[in-house]
């Protein structure tokens, strides 16, 4: 890890993210997941407890009209941080996420790196998101699954 990332990353987890989860004001907590590195669209709201990723934020791209319910976690990368066997198997991998406008992220969903949640798509809560989500789909369990869609 490079200095520069290291000061990065401790003032995205000490700062910015401390800060946003807590904060009561929703423009606000947009506005601090925003200098965190998240790109966030217009009319979105973040509920309270939700986790971007600090190593690579800018990796995440949130539309216009998305709701993103309290304690959802959006992950953009994976790493085992140590020296262990499992690195050959799992070498450190980054890869950007999107939520498309107009989707709901429900309470408590997880969605992993690489996915992209479509245009208005639901993801139920405490869903974890694999792979890909149509647009007007809704999405739940674990892993997710759709169980319905929506006629736009
Ligand atoms: C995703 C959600 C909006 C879907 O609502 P819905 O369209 O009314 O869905 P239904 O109740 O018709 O469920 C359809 C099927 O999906 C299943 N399902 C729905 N939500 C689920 C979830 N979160 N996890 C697992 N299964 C779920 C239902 O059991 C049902 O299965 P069945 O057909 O085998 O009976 C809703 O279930 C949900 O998760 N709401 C969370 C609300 C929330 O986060 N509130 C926080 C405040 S913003």
């Amino acid at each position: 890890m490079t200095p520069s990332f290291a000061v990065k990353l401790f003032i995205n987890r000490m700062i910015w993210l401390r800060l946003a989860r807590a904060c009561p004001f929703t423009s606000w907590r947009v506005m601090l997941y925003r200098l965190m590195g998240v790109r966030i669209g217009d009319d979105v709201f973040v509920g309270f407890d939700v986790d971007f990723d600090t190593n690579h934020p800018e990796l995440i791209e949130v539309g216009n009209h998305v709701t993103i319910s309290h304690r959802c976690m959006i992950v953009s990368h994976m790493a085992t941080d140590v020296a262990t066997p499992l690195q050959r198997f799992y070498p450190p991998k980054s890869a950007p996420v999107k939520i498309g406008n107009g989707a709901w992220l429900c309470v408590g969903a997880i969605i992993l790196p690489g996915v992209t949640v479509g245009e208005n798509a639901v993801v139920g809560a405490g869903a974890v998101v694999t792979k890909d989500v149509g647009a007007n789909t809704v999405v739940a369990g674990v892993p997710a699954r759709p169980v319905k869609t929506l006629d736009p």
